[in-house]
């Protein structure tokens, strides 16, 4: 967890650790072989204002399209992107992002161990993907300690979405 903080360039000491707790909206898992090591939508459960820092729904949309764009500009994300249904990852993530700040959602998409199971992500291709979330987030203005609060919730996640 430390290692990966500070790849976000975040120090973990000074990171307010999301307080989250698995939602009862947790995808279930339909192949036994799949191992969860992490909640795929853990809440947020301290911070009620989140969910208005990232401009609602509305700014979730707007953050996943220009993220998107961004990953598919940068060759470390563009390969696993190029071949799926774009639209249909984008809509996941807003549901995803917003159950995760407990907003008014319900999260349709899979778990991240039986999304990512197969696909060989590297921590290069998963620091990337972060790093062009978190560029979006300051082009869209997102306060820091905003950001921050999402990216402890995401972080745990990559037990279960990098390939070792
Ligand atoms: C914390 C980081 C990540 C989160 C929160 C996340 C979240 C998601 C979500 C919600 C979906 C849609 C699930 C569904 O359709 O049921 C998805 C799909 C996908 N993700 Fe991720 N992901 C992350 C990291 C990554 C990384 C690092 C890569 C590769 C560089 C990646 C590549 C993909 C691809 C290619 C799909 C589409 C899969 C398909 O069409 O079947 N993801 N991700």
């Amino acid at each position: 967890m430390r290692k990966i903080a500070l790849r976000f360039g975040l120090m973990l000491a000074a990171l307010p650790i999301a307080n989250t707790a698995a939602a009862a909206s947790e995808p279930t898992v339909s192949d036994p072989s799949v191992v969860v090591r992490a909640p795929t939508v853990p809440v947020v459960t301290d911070d009620q204002n989140l969910f208005e820092s990232f401009g609602g729904r509305e700014g979730l949309v707007r953050i996943m399209d220009d993220v998107m764009e961004r990953w598919m500009a940068n060759p470390r994300t563009r390969p696993f992107f190029e071949n799926s249904d774009r639209t249909v990852v984008k809509a996941r993530l807003v549901e995803q992002f917003c159950v995760i700040m407990n907003g008014p959602c319900t999260y349709s998409g899979r778990s991240m161990a039986e999304v990512h199971r197969g696909m060989n992500v590297n921590e290069g291709a998963f620091f990337a993907l972060v790093e062009e979330l978190q560029r979006t987030l300051n082009a869209m203005d997102v306060p820091f300690q905003a950001q921050n609060r999402l990216i402890a919730a995401l972080a745990p996640m990559h037990r279960d979405i990098i390939d070792r």
